[in-house]
């Protein structure tokens, strides 16, 4: 077997074996007076000081998202490449700092009380040299009140503070979006919390008894496997255990730190948030995904049932308690707004596609007027019954970046010796705007900025690169954190578009010669030149594809 090491893990994991511990404190520490000597404001007062949290990009708060779904609900949200963005409880940058260097055209301004994070979002927008955004360290209280923004974004902030913060957070939507302007909030949801919840309360009553937050973090993962492991193989408290411990592995210890063990943590059902939209005058929109407003992608009987519920909002409260959903990215307006629910099926013609699923290859050679269309997992999630459908969908899934329906219908026509350009806009207004419904189709605002293809002097952009080296991920063209091996990582440090694919080799030859990487067989080093060159330059072609088919290159 063919491997890679690396020099160094990138970071500490919680998973590794620890013993629960049930008295942390000596008799002494115990008697702590319960005054706080630390200055307010100090690093330690900050929980988000002492452990800064992951700060990373969510694709679905991209002002372009916000504008495709505002669109499709007829609301005329203005341009997102030159729109002034603002983003409340930004941490140190990791949402706000793509966009600004994506949209050079834009204004960026990020807000977060925490001094450590907004210093590390200064540092890092200092070493990209980005002119288009700033950061204030300050409390949403005291954001500056004139400015006026097309887009708000405030991910994972609403259901960890007070009232008061998420008042203020409501009224800076309300007073400081222009009049078309859009927000996003995400918020912690009911009934699906309702059992995370006795969970979290668990992990807190353990987590009191460490003061270093780490400990905390690892001592509270450590009691949920503890209360797991004496649970009965097969009995619902033990499955729901399991599947948090299994969701909360994936994830930083910051995450689990600020998102379970933070002492704010508030939970909404979604009748509850959208009255509270009200009470600021403001309205919601819709999902940031939208094939969760889609009722027919629940089992059939329950859509049926909820199809005959005309009011979106209580349809919609009514799919959360089907789906027992635990969280939401609500996409939210003005009242005075005019939101239009009735989705026209041409406005599929305005966006960009992608597709997730992928044709039969057996369905298309056998030429039978039946082809299935299979998801990531190999299931049949859709059939077309006629050519022009099977072409569309297939020439869809083959193009490696998002396409307007034209130009599909385009190569679509070329494909059937030029068939009806007609027929196949209809097939594609009959189909499209249902598949996107149900998450097979993707619409983006734009086709992005990456390339598809390696080039002959493959390029990653400044912040890419800047990213891989510092944190082994990096933001791609759609706004994804994408991680990289570590053979990655160092070959797209030399992606400068100053590098042949031979040079590239080259250099990566070098990086093992060095020692900064081993290339193995068997767990073995390779003894002879030759083999290893050869080996070299297929790892290399293949992580430039990678690359390139993650939308991680701009030339
Ligand atoms: C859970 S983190 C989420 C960070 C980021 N939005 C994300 O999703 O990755 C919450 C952030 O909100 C900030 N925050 C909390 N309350 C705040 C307040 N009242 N004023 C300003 N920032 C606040 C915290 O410092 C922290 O960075």
């Amino acid at each position: 077997m063919l491997g890679l090491i690396g020099a160094g893990a990138f970071a500490a994991s919680y998973t590794a074996p620890i013993l629960l511990w049930f008295h942390a404190y000596s008799p002494n520490r115990d008697e702590r007076p319960t005054t706080r000597q630390i200055p307010v404001n100090s690093v330690a007062e900050n929980p988000y000081d002492a452990v800064p949290y992951q700060s990373t990009s969510y694709p679905v708060t991209r002002p372009a998202n916000l504008y495709t779904v505002g669109t499709l609900f007829g609301v005329s949200a203005p341009d997102f490449r030159t729109a002034s963005v603002l983003e409340l409880g930004c941490a140190s940058g990791g949402n706000l700092i793509p966009l600004a260097f994506q949209y050079p055209d834009g204004h960026y301004t990020g807000i977060d009380y925490s001094e450590r994070q907004i210093e590390m979002a200064a540092k890092t927008v200092s070493e990209l040299d980005l002119k288009n955004i700033e950061f204030i360290a300050r409390p949403f209280a005291e954001m500056p009140s004139l400015d006026k923004f097309d887009y708000i974004i405030c991910h994972g902030v609403y259901s960890w503070v007070d009232d008061d913060a998420r008042k203020q957070i409501l009224e800076i939507c309300r007073n400081q979006l222009v009049e078309n302007g859009l927000a996003v909030v995400s918020y912690n949801t009911l009934p699906g919390w309702n059992m995370v919840r006795s969970l979290r309360e668990m992990m807190l009553y353990h987590a009191k008894l460490f003061e270093d937050p780490i400990e905390k973090v690892s001592q509270a993962m450590e009691l949920l496997r503890f209360v797991r492991d004496n649970n009965p193989e097969g009995s619902t408290y033990r499955n729901v255990i399991d599947s948090e411990i299994n969701l909360l592995s994936e994830q930083s210890i910051s995450y689990v730190a600020h998102d379970h063990l933070e002492s704010e943590n508030s939970q909404f059902y979604f009748h509850e948030f959208t009255a509270a939209l009200g009470h600021h005058g403001l309205q919601y929109v819709g999902d940031s995904n939208i094939s969760q407003m889609y009722v027919d992608n629940l089992p059939e009987e329950a859509a049926e049932k909820l199809q005959t519920v005309t009011d979106i909002l209580r349809q919609e409260q009514y799919m959360d308690f089907v789906r027992n959903r635990r969280f939401r990215s609500s996409i939210v307006c003005s009242e005075s707004i005019a939101v239009n629910r009735n989705l026209n099926m041409t406005a599929i013609h305005d966006f960009y596609l992608s597709s997730a699923i992928e044709p039969d290859e057996a369905d298309l050679k056998a030429e039978t007027s039946d082809t299935r269309f299979r998801d990531r997992d190999g299931n049949v999630v859709f059939t077309t019954h006629t050519k022009e459908a099977a072409v569309l969908f297939s020439e869809l899934y083959e193009s490696r970046r998002p396409i307007k329906s034209s130009d599909l219908v385009d190569m679509a026509a070329r494909n059937l010796d030029d068939a009806d350009h007609d027929v196949l806009r209809g097939v594609i207004e009959g189909l499209g705007l249902r598949l996107v419904l149900k998450g097979w189709i993707t619409l983006h605002a734009e086709a992005g900025s990456h390339v598809s293809h390696v080039s002959e002097m493959p390029e990653a952009s400044r912040l890419v690169r800047h990213q891989a080296a510092l944190h082994g991920w990096a933001t791609n063209a759609l706004h994804e954190r994408i991680g990289h091996d570590l053979f990655t990582r160092v070959l797209i440090g030399y992606l400068d578009g100053s590098n042949s694919l031979d040079n590239l080799c080259q250099i990566m030859s070098e990086q093992v010669d060095k020692g900064v990487l081993a290339v193995q067989v068997d767990g073995k080093d390779i003894a002879d030149a030759e083999q290893r060159r050869l080996i070299i330059r297929n790892l290399t072609e293949n992580a430039l594809g990678s690359i390139a088919q993650k939308a991680l290159l701009v030339a």
